[in-house]
Parts: C-alpha cells; structure tokens; sequence
C-alpha cells in the first residue's frame, strides 16, 4: 500500500473553538498516568506501557478526544518518534490514528482536533508529521486543508510478513 508523508512545521495554534455541548479532553500518559476506562481503554493501555518503558524518543505521547454526555465523538494520537517511524527526527511529533464517529463525520472535528493537537505540540523544537494511505482521499483533503504538504511517497515494511515488525519508510522524497 503506497503511503503518503505529510509535514508542517510547528508553529503556535489558536485554541479550537468547540461547540456548545462538546468536551474535549487531553490525555498524556508521562503526566496522567493510567488511561480512563472506556473506548480505547485497551489500546491506551499499550500507549501507557510504550510511554513508561521508554519506547518513544521523548514523553510526548498524548490522545486528543472529543466527546458529547459520555460518547466518543472523535479521537487522535499523537506520537514521538519510535522504531515504526524511523524518518522522524527525535524532536518531531506524529497526528495519526484519527476516527470520527460515522454519524458525526463532515462537522468539523478532525480540524478541530488537529488544531488542538498542534496547539499542544506548540513551542517545541521539530516538526509534526501525517500518514495516509494514498487511496483514503478523504484524509488526504483533511490534511491538505490543515496546511500540511506532502514531503514523501512511501510503504510500511513487512519483515518476516508480520505487519506489526514493519516500519514506515519514504521511497521517494518530494521536493
Ligand atoms: C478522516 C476522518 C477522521 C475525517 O473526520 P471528520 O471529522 O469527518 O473531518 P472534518 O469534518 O474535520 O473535515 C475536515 C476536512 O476534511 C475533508 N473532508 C472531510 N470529509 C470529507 C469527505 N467526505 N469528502 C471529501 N473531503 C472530506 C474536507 O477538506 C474537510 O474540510 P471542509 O469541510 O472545509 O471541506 C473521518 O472520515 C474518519 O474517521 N474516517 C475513517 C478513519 C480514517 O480514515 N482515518 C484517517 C487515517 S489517516
């Protein structure tokens, strides 16, 4: 599957501008400890364990999540550099894993969420990358409308056929 590298550099981000009625929480695993049950309880589990092993490059990990009343409306993480993301400088942070609840899709929250995901990645040194895969044409809008630019064309690797073992690799830098 052919992927996608986008990039901006950090600079600082206006706070997101919600809705009436919607929630937005951070959660950053090196500050806030375990994560709250819930929807991506077993998954945010794994990100605690990475965070306090010292997997990532630095304890920047964070979930930025949207919520309505006790729903999950929309979710992003955010991610240092590790050993799936090898291109990454040890400064850079990562946007990726977004998921809009269907019924709410086409309303804005991804944008939302990116921005404050930016926000929160403001004043630090490095840049902040994207992944997409080059057939999910709505996520690539979603980035080109964030003012991210495409830097690289490339895969994840399979070593052994084990896609968890694979690493994200540029093949073809863009100018
Ligand atoms: C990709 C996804 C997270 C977008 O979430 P969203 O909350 O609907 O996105 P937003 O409403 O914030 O849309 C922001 C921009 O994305 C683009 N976009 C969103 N939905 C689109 C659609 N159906 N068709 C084309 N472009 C679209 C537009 O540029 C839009 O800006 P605009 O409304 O000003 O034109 C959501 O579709 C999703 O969860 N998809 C399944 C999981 C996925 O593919 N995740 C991305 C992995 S890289």
């Amino acid at each position: 599957m052919t992927v996608y590298f986008y990039r901006r550099d950090r600079a600082p981000a206006t706070a997101p501008c919600l809705p009436p009625g919607l929630d937005l929480r951070v959660w950053r695993p090196a500050e806030d400890g375990l994560p709250r049950r819930g929807p991506k309880h077993g998954q945010n589990l794994v990100w605690w364990a990475f965070s306090r092993l010292g997997v990532f490059a630095r304890p920047r990990f964070a979930e930025v999540s949207i919520w309505r009343g006790g729903r999950l409306l929309h979710r992003l993480i955010v991610t240092p550099r590790w050993r799936r993301f090898p291109f990454m400088d040890a400064d850079d942070l990562q946007i990726g894993d977004l998921w809009t609840h269907p019924e709410v899709r086409g309303q804005g929250l991804a944008r939302l969420a990116i921005l404050e995901a930016r926000r929160q990645a403001a004043g630090a040194a490095g840049r902040i990358w994207y992944l997409v895969e080059a057939n999910n044409t709505v996520s690539v809008r979603l980035i080109e409308s964030c003012g991210f630019r495409r830097v690289g064309v490339g895969r994840r690797t399979r070593p052994f056929g084990v896609r968890a073992l694979g690493r994200f690799e540029i093949e073809t830098p863009l100018p």
